[in-house]
């Protein structure tokens, strides 16, 4: 009987220490967790305000983020460091677009030709890519970011895919910042995927060629669920596209920059943006049709404003 007792005793207390330690660490947890918003420095706070003023913010930015070898080679350091540095400038940006309230921010990160590099130099980055996932995580949730991978997501190492797969599971349903990675990705790829199952469903009977818009065509490609991005920023001075997001770029500002993608920082961004809200995007218009169209824009607001206010 004593045995039992003490057997009892032994257990509700061991089942109240182990709720006591689950209690403590999610206290510390708390503690330790601070929003990017909390943590925004006033100077940022103040150039993201500016920024906001401009109006017209694109929606959308996406980046071929270059020059992490070239980056290396000048400092006489390894490529894995090149890359390695790079991840800094990926924090970076993703909380100053979140911050900033940008909704769609893609990033290529690696491109279907990249599997062509050493193999040392592939493990390498698909190490960086399972680190980075694994050690964000947690802070991309906290701050609403809504992740998503665009690419042959297949051919990368199957615990990569494990890692990617769970971290955009627990971040589906966030609202934020919609971060998405090409990984393993090519645009011409993609486009010959989405014929062929266009191709399918037509041989279906699904779908009759007729059908078959610029709209139609769209919804085919991986980048469905995305707005064409409205900003290309590209790093390290190269004038190419390099198979990213062909179709999706038709009437895309592009923005580049000779610094090396390690050395891009917020305020480079904030440049880029600053460019950009000065294009006068036309979509094949003139500059006088987009001026009447403002105009009228302006003065429907203006009468919404008014019956509103009487
Ligand atoms: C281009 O630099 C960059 C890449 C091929 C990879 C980009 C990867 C990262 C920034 C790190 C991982 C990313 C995420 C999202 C975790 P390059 O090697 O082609 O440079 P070079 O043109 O100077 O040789």
């Amino acid at each position: 009987m004593v045995y039992k007792i003490v057997a009892l005793l032994l257990l509700k207390t061991s089942y109240f220490v182990f709720w006591l330690r689950l209690y403590i660490s999610s206290l510390i947890e708390e503690e330790r967790f601070v929003s990017w918003e909390t943590s925004q420095e006033t100077h940022d706070k103040q150039l993201q305000h500016e920024l906001r003023l401009l109006g017209n913010l694109p929606q959308h930015i996406a980046i071929i983020m270059d020059g992490n070898g070239r980056w290396a080679e000048e400092r006489s350091l390894s490529r894995t460091q090149g890359h390695r540095e790079g991840i800094n400038a990926v924090r970076d940006i993703v909380e100053a677009s979140s911050l900033l309230g940008i909704r769609y921010l893609t990033l290529y990160a690696f491109s279907m030709e990249n599997w062509r590099r050493p193999r040392m130099e592939v493990t390498v980055l698909m190490d960086l890519l399972l680190h980075y996932l694994r050690s964000e995580l947690e802070e991309l949730h906290r701050n609403n970011v809504r992740l998503q991978a665009i690419g042959k997501l297949n051919a990368l190492p199957k615990n990569v895919q494990k890692q990617l797969f769970d971290c955009i599971e627990i971040m589906k349903h966030n609202t934020g910042l919609t971060l998405t990675l090409a990984l393993s990705y090519s645009a011409r790829w993609d486009i010959v995927r989405a014929v062929q199952m266009i191709a399918l469903d037509v041989r279906r009977g699904k779908l009759s060629p007729e059908d078959i818009s610029e709209e139609r065509f769209a919804s085919y490609l991986q980048t469905h669920t995305l707005p064409d991005p409205d900003l290309l920023i590209r790093t390290s001075g190269e004038l190419r596209i390099s198979n990213f997001l062909l179709w999706e770029l038709a009437y895309s500002e592009i923005y580049v920059t000779s610094k090396f993608w390690p050395d891009f920082r917020r305020y480079d961004l904030y440049e880029a943006i600053r460019a950009y809200t000065k294009r006068e995007r036309r979509f094949g218009k003139t500059s006088q049709q987009i001026l009447e169209e403002q105009t009228t824009e302006k003065s429907s607001l203006k009468r919404i404003l008014s019956a509103l206010h009487s």
